[in-house]
C-alpha cells in the first residue's frame, strides 16, 4: 500500500502533468472541471496532512499574506533592454554592424514575438521556484515571487530528468490575452471599477497587487525567451544556440512560443517583419515588435553587450497604435439609415502611417462611460480596423470647465428630430427626405418588393441625385423624358422605359406604398396588415398608438415608429408630393382569407430567411396564430436550422413539419411575388 505521502506527491505529479500539457503543449488532455476536481482532491489529502505540504505544490500557488510594497532584489545578471529599429534599413544597418564586428562570419537569427507584457527573471533552485523578480531598472528589481507564483503558466517546479538541469534562471513575459483583457474589463465595469486601457496596463496592474489572491484572479500568462544553467557543474549541459536553449525551455515546462523562426539571412528576416506587420492582429494578444537575435550563443558572447543592450539582438518595433491628442470637438455623424453616430474631432496626430483627424465615439452610452469631453486629452488607438477609436480620457490632463457631454436634440444634417429608439443605444434621424439618408431610402422605395420600379437602382438614384433631379422619392414622379436623355449613358430609349416604369407604380397595391415609405421596423407582412385594416393611406397618418396597438400582429415598437414617423413634418411633405403625383393612396382591399386562416404555428431553430418576429408577422398576416408549445391542436411546426426539443414533439404527436423552403414557396404562391433574399421583415433600413 502506497504511503500517503507518496499518494499526494503522484497526485501532484499527475496535476503538473496536466499543467503541462495545457500551457506548454496546449493540448490538455481532461476539461477544466476534471482538473478542478483533482486540485481539490489534493487540497483535501494536504488538509488532512499538513505536514506534507511542500512550497512546490500546485496548491501553492496563491500563499502568503498581503504585503506593503515590495523588496527590491538585485539581478545576477543586469536585465537589459534591446535597442530599437523601425524600418527594414536599420534592421540592414545592424547586420552591417555584426559583419564589421565578425567579418570572418555568417549569422543565422532567431525571430521571436515581442511580447507587449512585463518582463520578468525567476530562478530555480534545486528544480524549485525561489524567486521571480521584475525587470525595474535592468540592475534591481521587485521581488513579487508570491504573485508570479500564481501565474499557472508559470512551473512551480521544473521537469526533472536526466540531461536537464535544476538550478536556472528562465526570463521571459508575462502578458494577458486580448480576450481575458476584455473579460477583465467587462467584469470591472460591471463592479463600477476603472477598466484598463489596455492588456500591458492590466498586466503590470495585477502583478503589483499586494494581495496574491487578487494577482490569482486576473488571466495571466506567460511566454519564456531566455534560459540560463546556473549549476556550479554545467558542462554537459551546456548550450550552443538559441533555438536549442527554447527547445530546452519547453522540455523544463515553460510555455515557449509557437511563432518564433530560425531564418538562415537578413532577407528571411526581413521577410518575417513584413509577414507579422498584419498577422499581428490574428493572434489573441499584443505583440508590439519583433526580436531578432542571433542564434549561435558562441557569437553572442563574443559579441557582448554595450552599456544598455547587446550588440546580438535588436528589436524591430511595429508602428505605434496609440498615441494622446486633444478632443477638439464632438460631431454627429448621420449613416447611410439614419443612424446618428457621435465622432471625436482631434488636434491630427500622426499614428501607424497615417494622420487622425477623427476618431469613432460608438454612441452617446460610451461617451457617459468613458467620461469622455471636448477639450479632453485622450488616448486613441488603431485597431485592427481601420477607424481608430479613442480609448480612455487622460484624467489629470482635463482643462477647467469642460462639460459633460450631451447629445443634441436635433439631426445636424436636415434640422430634423432626432428619435431614441428605445431597444438600441443609438439614436436615429427619420426623416426620409434628410440628404445623408436620402440614396439608400430612394433604392428602397423602388426596390422590386416595394414601388418595383424597374431601372430605378442604386447607380441611377446616385445619378438622379447628383444631377440635383430629386432630392426624395416623392419627386420621382415628377421626372419628364427630358430631364433624363441628357444624362450620362441614357438614350431616348432607355429614358422612356424609366418614365413608363415609374407611371406604372402608381397603382401598386396600399401594401407595398406602405412598405415603401421605408418607416422603421414595417416590414412586408406589416405593411399587409395595416393596408387591410385601414384601406387608406391618410387614415393610416392619423392613427393613434392604441389603435395601432390593437392589431394582431402589430407590436407596441413598430406602433411607437409609426406614430413617430407620420408625426414629422419632413415625411408629412414628401407624402403630400406622392398624393400630387396621383398615387394610389386608398384601397378597397377583399377580405382575403389567409392561406394559414385559423392555423397555428409553432416555431422551433434558427430561421436563415427571416427573424423570428418576422416569420410571425407573416403567419399573422395570412390569418394564422402563433403559440410557443407544441400540442395536438398545432397544425404546423415552421422548424429552421439546429431545431430544438419542439421538433421532437412534433415527430412525436404527428404533428405536420414545415421547413422554411415550403414556407417561403406557399407564400410566394399566395402573394404572386418572389421574397426577397434576406428577411425584409424587421429589416434595418
Ligand atoms: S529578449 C537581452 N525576447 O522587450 C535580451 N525580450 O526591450 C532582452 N520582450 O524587457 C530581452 N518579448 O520585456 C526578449 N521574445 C522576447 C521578448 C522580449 C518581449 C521585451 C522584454 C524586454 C524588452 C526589451
Amino acid at each position: 500500500m502506497n504511503s500517503i505521502k507518496e499518494d499526494i506527491e503522484n497526485l501532484r505529479d499527475e496535476i503538473r502533468q496536466h499543467n503541462y500539457r495545457y500551457y506548454v503543449l496546449n493540448d490538455p488532455l481532461i476539461a477544466d472541471y476534471e482538473y478542478d476536481r483533482l486540485m481539490a482532491k489534493l487540497e483535501a489529502m494536504e488538509k488532512a496532512h499538513p505536514e506534507l505540504i511542500t512550497p512546490d505544490s500546485p496548491t501553492q500557488r496563491v500563499g502568503g499574506e498581503p504585503v506593503k510594497g515590495f523588496p527590491t532584489v538585485a539581478h545576477e545578471i543586469p536585465m537589459l533592454s534591446l535597442a530599437n529599429t523601425y524600418s527594414q534599413e536599420e534592421l540592414e544597418e545592424f547586420e552591417k554592424r555584426l559583419r564589421h564586428l565578425m567579418p570572418e562570419e555568417d549569422f543565422e537569427y532567431v525571430v521571436e514575438l515581442k511580447f507587449d507584457g512585463i518582463a520578468v527573471g525567476l530562478l530555480y533552485k534545486d528544480g524549485v521556484l525561489v524567486r521571480g523578480a521584475t525587470r525595474g531598472d535592468g540592475e534591481r528589481g521587485d521581488d513579487i515571487t508570491s504573485n508570479l507564483k500564481t501565474v499557472r503558466a508559470i512551473p512551480l517546479r521544473l521537469v526533472q530528468k536526466e540531461g536537464l538541469p535544476v538550478n536556472v534562471e528562465v526570463r521571459g513575459e508575462v502578458f494577458m490575452s486580448r480576450s481575458g483583457f476584455k473579460k477583465l474589463n467587462r467584469i470591472r465595469e460591471n463592479a463600477g471599477e476603472k477598466v484598463f486601457a489596455n492588456p500591458r496596463n492590466a498586466t503590470a496592474g495585477s502583478l503589483k497587487q499586494q494581495d496574491p489572491r487578487e494577482t490569482a484572479r486576473r488571466p495571466l500568462n506567460f511566454s519564456a525567451y531566455y534560459l540560463r544553467v546556473t549549476e556550479p557543474d554545467s558542462e554537459q549541459l551546456a548550450l550552443t544556440t538559441h533555438l536549442e536553449s527554447l527547445h530546452r525551455l519547453r522540455e523544463l515546462g515553460f510555455p515557449v512560443s509557437r511563432h518564433t523562426r530560425l531564418c538562415k539571412s537578413m532577407w528571411e528576416v526581413l521577410d518575417a517583419c513584413m509577414e507579422w506587420e498584419t498577422k499581428r492582429e490574428e493572434i489573441d494578444f499584443e505583440i508590439d515588435g519583433l526580436v531578432i537575435k542571433v542564434n549561435d550563443l558562441s557569437q553572442q558572447s563574443a559579441l557582448g553587450y554595450t552599456q544598455k543592450s547587446p550588440r546580438w539582438a535588436i528589436a524591430y518595433k511595429f508602428k505605434a497604435r496609440q498615441a494622446t491628442t486633444v478632443l477638439k470637438a464632438i460631431h454627429l455623424q448621420v449613416g447611410r439609415t439614419g443612424t446618428v453616430t457621435p465622432v471625436a474631432v482631434l488636434e491630427p496626430v500622426f499614428l501607424a502611417g497615417s494622420t487622425i483627424s477623427r476618431a469613432t465615439l460608438h454612441n452617446e452610452e460610451e461617451i457617459h462611460r468613458k467620461d469622455i469631453r471636448e477639450g479632453d486629452t485622450v488616448l486613441i488607438e488603431k485597431g485592427g480596423d481601420v477607424i481608430p477609436k479613442v480609448v480612455s480620457v487622460i484624467d489629470e490632463k482635463r482643462p477647467s470647465g469642460t462639460r459633460p457631454f450631451r447629445m443634441p436634440k436635433i439631426c445636424p444634417v436636415c434640422g430634423g428630430p432626432l428619435v431614441r429608439s428605445e431597444e438600441e443605444a443609438a439614436v436615429r434621424c427619420d426623416n426620409v427626405s434628410c440628404p445623408a439618408q436620402v440614396q439608400r431610402r430612394i433604392e428602397h422605395f423602388a426596390s422590386r418588393q416595394a414601388m418595383d420600379i424597374e431601372g430605378l437602382g442604386g447607380a441611377m438614384v446616385k445619378l438622379l441625385l447628383e444631377n440635383q433631379l430629386i432630392e426624395d422619392f416623392g419627386d420621382i414622379y415628377r421626372l419628364k423624358k427630358e430631364d433624363l436623355i441628357d444624362l450620362e449613358r441614357m438614350g431616348e430609349k432607355s429614358a422612356g422605359n424609366l418614365i413608363r416604369a415609374i407611371a406604372d407604380s402608381k397603382q401598386r397595391p396600399l401594401d407595398r406604398l406602405i412598405f415603401a415609405l421605408g418607416i422603421r421596423h414595417v416590414g412586408s407582412g406589416a405593411a399587409v396588415l395595416l393596408a387591410d385594416r385601414f384601406e387608406s393611406l391618410f387614415r393610416l397618418q392619423k392613427a393613434e398608438s392604441q389603435e395601432l396597438d390593437a392589431i394582431d400582429g402589430i407590436g407596441p415598437t413598430m406602433s411607437r415608429s409609426i406614430v413617430q414617423f407620420f408625426r414629422q413634418p419632413q415625411n408629412q411633405t414628401v407624402l403630400e408630393k406622392l398624393e400630387k403625383a396621383g398615387i394610389r393612396m386608398e384601397e378597397k382591399r377583399k377580405k382575403r382569407s389567409g392561406i394559414f386562416d385559423k392555423k397555428t404555428f409553432v416555431l422551433t431553430g434558427a430561421l436563415t430567411r427571416f427573424t423570428r418576429e418576422g416569420a410571425a408577422e407573416l403567419i399573422e398576416s395570412e390569418g394564422g396564430k402563433i403559440s410557443t408549445t407544441v400540442s395536438r391542436n398545432t397544425d404546423y411546426v415552421l422548424a429552421g436550422e439546429k431545431p430544438g426539443s419542439k421538433y421532437r414533439k412534433a415527430l412525436d404527436l404527428n404533428v405536420e413539419i414545415m421547413d422554411e423552403d415550403t414556407f417561403i414557396g406557399l407564400l410566394e404562391k399566395s402573394r404572386k411575388r418572389p421574397f426577397p433574399r434576406s428577411s425584409q421583415l424587421g429589416m434595418e433600413l
